[in-house]
């Protein structure tokens, strides 16, 4: 999650400044870049050369330094950031930032940069619940920057107090989650994703309907790791039973036809469908209006064909990535090609219903994801979560080429 990413980490004047070396080699050893920035104050408890050699890069402590001639050091720092962090975060740099100043090297590239900003205060306990202190930390957080909760134990003055800086491990582990709900460069970023879930219900009158096995788990699993993935989801359920994933949009249909409908009143602007929803391939011709009472010994049903959705958006797409779903008993890879090809998908994932533990209503799923003129990729089984990740970094990859 870190590889590769820029950090620009600021360092303030506190004793805690010590703990941001062990930070700067445990970012290091997550893959990122790191560049530290330090105030004056930071220099009065730990010297920059040691910084120096942990980043191996320059370390930055004087807005007037400017050791290259083509490039304003503060302002090039700045843009060259994917995140900064301040840690540990005094309550002089908090304010100074909450309020837009800038008047050493640290609080002027703070206040140039457009990147995310992870604030990690430390401080005594009093300065802390100092009224000012509060309302910077609420302007802080009010202008979308990330404050890290202080830790609460022995503090340098010799009593116990909150305003500890939590431990580098425990800040890195923090990062990374707030990396994740920054949104930065993940794989599905931007892009809309539509995904049916669920058995459709096609009613025969006002209490009986045809309808099947599916839990509708593989779908709802499909939508919660696609918006991890970074996604706007739109979930279009046809089951009530499972919990709305937090941060998707949510659908609810019965039957296929408003399966059909919700699915094609987003198809245009989709960039990714995803149709893991059994969708009936029948219907009563005739709906009764009211209970069909008992009579004779024998009952007819008269069924009609539904649309086929998956074929539909197939037979009408543009630039939409078409993940369909098949459910086998027997002859899965024929069946699974066959409809591929037939419904013009771009990625069939196939599994066979037949074996225990596997696809409807489990918790598991093992499934073969077919795609056209490539080899199958067998997916092992697994919980449907991991599942759904296969699926859609089989899909990305086939998405880039
Ligand atoms: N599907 C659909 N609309 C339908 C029936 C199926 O969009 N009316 C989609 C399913 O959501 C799934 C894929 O088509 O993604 C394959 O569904 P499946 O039931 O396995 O295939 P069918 O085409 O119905 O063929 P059969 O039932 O004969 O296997």
């Amino acid at each position: 999650m870190l590889e590769n990413k820029n950090v620009a980490l600021y360092v303030s004047g506190g004793i805690a400044a010590y703990k941001a070396a062990d930070l700067v080699r445990r970012l290091i050893k997550q893959g990122a870049n790191v560049k530290v920035g330090m105030t004056a104050s930071a220099m009065e408890f730990i010297t920059p050369l040691t910084f120096q050699i942990l980043s191996k890069h320059h370390v930055y402590t004087d807005t007037f330094d400017e050791r290259e001639e083509d490039k304003v050091s503060h302002i090039h720092l700045a843009d060259w950031t994917d995140i900064a962090i301040i840690a540990p975060a005094t309550a002089n740099v908090i304010a100074k930032v909450a309020n837009g100043i800038a008047d050493d090297f640290v609080t002027t590239a703070l206040l140039a940069t457009t990147a995310p900003i992870f604030v990690v205060p430390a401080m005594n306990s009093h300065m802390l619940e100092n009224p000012a202190t509060v309302r910077n930390l609420a302007t802080l957080r009010a202008d979308n920057r990330f404050v890290m909760e202080p830790e609460t134990g022995f503090l340098a003055e010799g009593y116990e107090g909150k305003g500890r800086l939590p431990e580098p491990s425990t800040i890195v582990e923090s990062v990374k989650q707030f990396i994740v709900s920054q949104q930065l460069d993940l794989p599905l970023k931007h892009k809309r994703i539509i995904i049916t879930a669920g058995g459709t219900k096609e009613r025969i009158d006002p209490v009986r309907y045809i309808t099947n096995d599916s839990s509708g788990k593989m779908g709802y699993s499909l939508a919660s790791v696609a918006r991890d993935m970074g996604a706007h989801v739109l979930l279009i359920s046809a089951t009530k039973q499972l919990k709305r994933p937090l941060g998707v949009d949510v659908v609810e249909v019965d039957s296929a036809s408003e399966m059909l409908e919700a699915v094609m009143a987003e198809y245009d602007s989709a960039d990714i469908v995803v149709m893991a929803a059994a969708v009936s391939d029948y219907r009563p011709k005739k709906q009764a209006a009211k209970k069909i009472k008992k009579s004779d010994e024998s009952l007819t049903i008269e069924l009609e064909k539904t649309t086929d959705i998956l074929y539909q958006l197939g037979h009408t797409k543009k630039n939409q990535f078409l993940i369909g779903f098949a459910a086998e008993t027997n002859n899965l890879e024929v069946y699974a090609k066959e409809k591929l090809e037939r419904k013009k998908a771009d990625m069939i994932v196939a599994n066979d219903v037949s074996k225990a533990d596997v696809g409807f209503n489990k918790d598991t799923n093992e499934v073969t994801i077919f795609i056209p003129n490539s080899e199958p990729t067998i997916v092992s089984i697994r919980s449907k979560k991991e599942v759904a990740i296969e699926i859609f970094n089989v899909a990305i990859k086939q998405m880039r080429r």
